[in-house]
Order: C-alpha cells, then sequence, then structure tokens
C-alpha cells in the first residue's frame, strides 16, 4: 500500500470512529459543548403563562416568565450566554436528545418515562392539575362524570394527556401542540374542557372572562417541573442543582414566580 493510500485509508477509519462514537452511541457531553462554545441553548414551548409565554415589551415580542428566569440563572452560573429555542412541547426532548437545546425548561414533569430518556434535576416548583371549562358551563360540568361523552382537550405529550387517559374515562380527547390552541377551541366550543396546570389555567382565564376553572378534581403524582438535560450529564445536573438550590434559598426563584404571575395578567 502507498503511504497516500495508507494515510488516507487512516483518515477515513478515524472520521468513522468519532462519527460512531458521536451517532453511534448518541452521547452529547453538554456541559463540554456549552463551555466550548461559551452559550447555552434552552428548549422551550412559551404557550405557558407564567412559566413561559409572549409578551411585548415595549413594541417587542419577548419569551419571558420564571422558568425562564430560571434557565438565565442557570446560564449566569455556568458563566455563559444564554439563547432560546422554541418549539412544540412534543418536540422538546428529541431536540435535547439529538443536541438541539442543551436544556429543557418548560414545566416539565419529570416523569419515570422521560427519566428513561434524559436526565432530570430535582423539582424546583410544584403545582396541581385543573380542568377550564367555558363559563356559561360551570354548573353543568361539575365532576368527572360529567365530562362523559365530553371533548376534553389536552397538550401533545404532555402529562396531562396521560391523566386524562386515565381519570377522564369516557370522555373523548384532543390533543394539540400549544396550549394557546386548546384555550381557543374551548372558546370556540369546538372542546368542552381542557385539563392544564392550575398556575396556567389561573393565567388564562384571568385573560379569558368566558372560561373558569371548574370543581373538578384531578391527581398528579409526580406535579412538579425539573431541567431536563441529555441523558449523562451528570456533572452539569449538579451544577444546576446548585443554582435551583441557590435561588429557592435566597427567594429569588418566588420573587420570579410573582413577577411572571403579574405580567402574564397585565395586558401588553
Ligand atoms: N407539566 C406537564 C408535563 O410535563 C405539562 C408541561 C407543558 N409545558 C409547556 N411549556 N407547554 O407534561
Amino acid at each position: 500500500m502507498s503511504k497516500k493510500l495508507f494515510l488516507k485509508v487512516v483518515t477515513l477509519m478515524l472520521a468513522g470512529m468519532m462519527l460512531f462514537s458521536f451517532v453511534g452511541c448518541g452521547k452529547v457531553d453538554t456541559m463540554k459543548k456549552v463551555k466550548d462554545s461559551g452559550k447555552i441553548i434552552l428548549g422551550t414551548s412559551a404557550d405557558y403563562p407564567p412559566y413561559e409565554f409572549h409578551k411585548s415589551i415595549n413594541g417587542k415580542d419577548e419569551i419571558i416568565g420564571f422558568d425562564i428566569s430560571v434557565a438565565k440563572e442557570i446560564a449566569k452560573d455556568l458563566g455563559v450566554e444564554f439563547e432560546i429555542k422554541e418549539m412544540d412541547f412534543e418536540g422538546l426532548l428529541a431536540a435535547l436528545q439529538t443536541g438541539k437545546v442543551d436544556y429543557v425548561i418548560a414545566g416539565m414533569t419529570p416523569t419515570e418515562e422521560r427519566m428513561k430518556q434524559v436526565d432530570f434535576t430535582k423539582i424546583y416548583y410544584r403545582a396541581q392539575q385543573g380542568i377550564v371549562v367555558r363559563t356559561e358551563d360551570k354548573d353543568k360540568i361539575k365532576s368527572l362524570e360529567d365530562l362523559k361523552s365530553k371533548k376534553v382537550g389536552v397538550q401533545k405529550g404532555s402529562t396531562q394527556e396521560e391523566i386524562a387517559k386515565e381519570q377522564i374515562k369516557d370522555a373523548e380527547l384532543k390533543s394539540l401542540g400549544k396550549v394557546s390552541d386548546l384555550v381557543l377551541e374551548l372558546k370556540n366550543k369546538k372542546v368542552d374542557a381542557v385539563v392544564m396546570e392550575l398556575p396556567v389555567a389561573a393565567a388564562y382565564i384571568n385573560k379569558n372572562q368566558d372560561i373558569v376553572i371548574s370543581d373538578i378534581k384531578v391527581s398528579d403524582d409526580v406535579g412538579g417541573s425539573a431541567v431536563a438535560v441529555a441523558k449523562d450529564n451528570s456533572e452539569l445536573v449538579e451544577a444546576m442543582n446548585k443554582t435551583i438550590d441557590r435561588i429557592t434559598l435566597d427567594k429569588s426563584l418566588e420573587r420570579f414566580v410573582k413577577e411572571a404571575s403579574d405580567a402574564s395578567i397585565e395586558s401588553n
């Protein structure tokens, strides 16, 4: 074999091995990626006030919310720039796994199923679930039985979808990509109820007089939000847990929640 050919073969083999180690086992060393590039990319679904939502600030459309504040604190502690990539909730985990985003903060509940696919930090915020109905139906739809043969809206790929499947047995489920669209469907009588986290319900009913939180109770075992990163990034998870501890202890997280809730109900 000529020297040139030999070099070519070796180069190809090395390239192949690198490709294999990257694609083959699908591991993303996020900490290294973030430190090398000097920035961290957040994946979120900004249809979830007060967690994350769009608001026009000084005539400019921005994504704000307490999740965004948490995300910025994490970036600050890591000493890197911060960038947002927005997408539908159901696409977030795949974006993490393929390295399109570095962390996901989207009111995401660390379920057993998701823990098999990604790593989670500790829970930074807890909330209960509620069912939103049209104001005119509040007295008619008061129990899970009242939802029989009714159309119930849930966000695609969310825990609410699971909760509805398990707890609202005889209803017809409609899964959509965005919570904002579910609210529109409810107002337009395309669905009769929507399952959502109570703080989110509170934000939406505040802006829409024609919908209210019903008296129906649904249970949620995990019921909290955590930060997700690609699997096997324990060093990064630990760093993020430290940030969560810091902002919990010094009460800035509490302030972020309050500020985001206020901003989500005041008019644009
Ligand atoms: N907590 C629910 C879940 O983890 C819903 C989260 C929806 N988040 C959002 N940004 N739309 O599935």
